[in-house]
């Protein structure tokens, strides 16, 4: 009964899809003929006769074998037809290290040193399209070098929760600016010849219960906030591959998802290309094959020999495995694949790279307060650099997304050469413990003085006592605060946002030993600054800043740059004000486990892991904050945040002239003059709020619609336009499943942050 249900289920699906299919290319070619125009996407359609050829002479077998991992990363092609099998590679921030064909393990090899680039919130708080691109192409050349097909990343996920484990991989919690920059990044890539696979599709916003947690969303949260970066990523940068989430959506895992992978991506957004689960995050068969997978990885339990036994009882046909195979071949025949011998021939971390890694740390950094503190002064002749985040690597660590980086600066290496040039004395104390996250094996056998055993130990007074000395005998103190890549980890999210091991004592020590002092927060995610706030005269946010990020941060320090990054998130006084905790809808579940929040429990063998995992009931994640993400909560509801999403100083302040501002058929457009107002060079990000006017629709106070950096000499003023195109105003109506313009008034906020507005216009569309 249920194989005839699902082989009448399956048949007709196939007819649909190749309905589908045949309209998408009549209407793709009809387009290339009318306009000569061609959809990104269409660069996969350029093989189909050969495609057709090499399917017809496959066996059964030889398919099916594509539709799995071979090694942990890398999937089979067909040697016997000259087709080169896939080979991926993480991670979004450098190419991962080799590891051996069966796991993780490292492979042991010394020309794998790749360049280790700003983790993904660093490079959204440059808020450049030019520098994703360039980031792109840093990765996408890269993976050449080492022979690889595809880069898993780039990981464009919104940041919904201030804790969330993969923040600090994830760009922002603005769809406009994220959906920018996942586009540039993956042209970035593309343009290299490589593919991209954007991941988590989708909603994978928190790391708790992420193999099974079921995201219940409703459908215009979904299109406006959640979709939007990968939308831009698939239908105007071409992306080649997507990586669906460990998570459910409504109802359905994301790997087996009708309404993500079939309806959106394949049906509105013309994906043309293939999918591939996250890793273990295939769940089934039947759900797989009809709703829109092409490759398990890892394994072969579901898309291996399952397949073959699914035709013969007649639930599944061999047209549906051709048409799996005919999307994983568009991808292989548009990416070439790299020699065998040419690959791994040079180290992968290339200087061309390296100084892309430094551009986008120099631009990323955001000066959050500055009472007169920074840039150091001339006549400082004694620094004291306190706080272990000052020496810590931040390469590795955080799981999948660590890089084995060919070298890396740290803040205190940086800080000391720039020193140096000035013959400034630089002295370091840790000042506080380091929290090095769950150990294997428990604690170590030897206690070590500078390692905490729990995240919220109070100071070491050995450790401070140093530090108070140090600073009193300073000109300055740069304390360096915040988490590490422990702390901020796929697998888990943060249970606070505090600052762990003593900081919050520690900096209010320092304070009162000398107030000179700057504080640098080296952290993913936002953090609680109640206490640090008001103790430190100025605050930077120096994230996990690639291999050139201590250098990065000391050009900042010693004002040879204007800071010029801008907050991609807010950071609010206190976790509980933030929307999903204010409307209660995390945490959510958090005392049960999953696959994959079990593996790190030593004292269960896998077995019980899996019967754990087997008989909990499925987590649920609510999102009923909707479409109040981020400021969007904010500014809605009136909820003073410490630092503002868009929120960022300069050395210098920037003069904003009256704007013009024009609504057409196509777009929204303003123009005015800005004007560097100070004694040296320095970038602004320019960011333009819409807020709607009597309107009907229901909307947050204001949205992000369109931005730009611009870079001014001092004293330099120049016009700036922005353009807001006219489908970025729409909204998803949900009475006629589709999106809908809202005609009327629209007020336009010019400003320099969400919360320094500087001009306002208003415009009818
Ligand atoms: C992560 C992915 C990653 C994959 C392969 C998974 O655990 O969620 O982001 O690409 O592992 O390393």
């Amino acid at each position: 009964m249920f194989n005839l249900e699902c082989r009448r289920r399956a048949l007709l699906l196939h007819h649909m899809k190749k309905l589908i299919l045949l309209t998408t290319v009549i209407a793709g070619l009809m387009a290339i003929g009318c306009t000569g125009a061609k959809s990104p996407q269409d660069r996969l359609l350029a093989n189909e006769a050969k495609i057709n050829d090499i399917i017809s002479q496959m066996t059964l077998e030889e398919k099916v074998n594509m539709l799995h991992s071979k090694t942990n990363m890398s999937s089979a092609g067909v040697e016997r037809l000259g087709i080169a099998d896939m080979n991926y590679a993480d991670g979004p921030f450098g190419i991962r290290e080799e590891g051996v064909p069966n796991g993780f393990q490292s492979a042991g090899w010394t020309v794998d040193s790749a360049t280790y680039f700003p983790t993904g919130s660093a490079l959204a708080a440059t808020w450049s399209e030019d520098l994703a691109y360039k980031y792109g192409t840093g990765m996408g050349k890269e993976a050449r070098l080492r022979g690889k097909d595809i880069i898993l990343g780039p990981a464009i996920n919104i940041q919904r929760l201030p804790v969330g484990g993969r923040s600090y991989e994830y760009l922002s919690e603005d769809p406009i600016l994220s959906a920018a920059l996942s586009l540039y990044y993956t042209k970035g890539v593309q343009d290299q010849g490589t593919a991209v696979c954007i991941k988590h599709f989708a909603l994978n916003n928190q790391e708790t219960n992420r193999g099974s947690v079921n995201v219940v969303v409703d459908e215009r949260t979904m299109r406006e906030i959640y979709l939007k970066p990968f939308e831009r990523a698939v239908v105007e940068g071409g992306a080649m591959s997507v990586m669906p989430a460990y998570n459910r959506v409504n109802g359905d895992y994301c790997s087996e998802n009708e309404h993500l992978l079939n309806e959106i991506l394949r049906g509105d957004w013309g994906f043309l290309g293939m999918t591939v689960s996250d890793w273990g995050g295939t769940h089934s068969t039947m759900g797989a094959m009809l709703h829109g997978l092409n490759v398990q990885m890892t394994g072969s339990s579901y898309l291996g020999p399952a397949v073959i036994d699914s035709i013969n009882t007649g639930a599944l046909t061999e047209a549906q495995v051709d048409e799996k195979v005919r999307q994983i071949l568009r991808v292989r025949f548009a990416i070439e694949p790299v020699p065998a011998d040419q690959a791994n021939q040079a180290i992968t971390s290339q200087p061309e790279s390296q100084a892309i890694a430094r551009q986008v740390a120099e631009k990323s950094i955001v000066l959050l307060k500055n009472e007169g503190i920074l840039p150091i002064k001339s006549g400082v002749k004694k620094i004291a650099v306190i706080g272990q985040n000052a020496v810590l690597k931040t390469q590795s660590g955080g799981v999948g997304a660590g890089v084995k980086a060919l070298y890396e600066i740290t803040p205190l290496q940086g800080i000391q050469t720039r020193a140096g040039k000035n013959n400034i004395e630089v002295a370091y104390a840790p000042g506080y413990k380091n929290f090095p996250g769950r150990r294997w094996g428990g604690a170590a056998a030897t206690p070590d003085p500078l390692v905490a055993t729990a995240i919220d130990e109070p100071a070491d007074p050995s450790l401070m006592a140093e530090a108070v000395e140090l600073a009193k005998n300073s000109d300055i103190v740069i304390f360096f605060a915040g988490t590490n890549k422990s702390i901020e980890t796929e697998g888990s999210d943060r249970s606070d946002i505090k600052l762990p091991c003593g900081q919050e004592e520690l900096v209010r020590a320092l304070r009162e030993a000398n107030p000179n002092l700057a504080t640098v927060l080296i952290s993913g995610g936002p953090t609680d600054l109640q206490v640090l706030e008001p103790a430190s005269p100025a605050i930077l946010q120096g994230w996990w800043n690639g291999m050139e990020g201590g250098t990065a941060l000391a050009e900042v320090l010693f004002g040879d740059i204007a800071p010029s990054g801008k907050l991609p998130f807010t950071f609010p006084v206190k976790l509980e004000d933030s929307p999903a905790y204010a409307m209660g809808n995390f945490p959510n579940d958090t005392k049960e486990m999953d696959l994959f929040t079990s593996l790190y429990r030593p004292d269960m063998t896998p077995a019980e892991r899996q019967a754990l995992n087997a008989k909990r009931p499925i987590p649920q994640s609510p999102y009923t904050e909707r479409f109040y993400v981020g400021y969007r909560w904010f500014d809605t509801k009136n909820v003073k945040p410490m630092f503002a999403f868009g929120h960022g100083l300069s050395y210098v302040t920037f003069g904003y002239g009256d704007i013009k501002a024009a609504a057409s058929k196509k777009n929204v457009k303003v123009t005015f003059t800005l004007k560097n107002e100070g004694g040296m060079d320095a970038d602004e990000v320019v960011q333009l709020y819409v807020k709607r006017i009597g309107s009907k629709v229901e909307w947050p106070e204001k949205e992000l619609k369109a931005f730009s950096r611009v870079s001014l000499k001092a004293g330099e003023s120049r016009e700036v336009t922005l353009e807001i195109p006219m489908n970025d105003l729409r909204y998803w109506d949900e009475a006629s499943n589709g999106w809908a313009l809202e005609h009327g008034k629209l007020q336009l906020l010019l400003g320099s942050a969400s919360d320094d507005i500087r001009q306002t216009a208003e415009v009818t569309i």
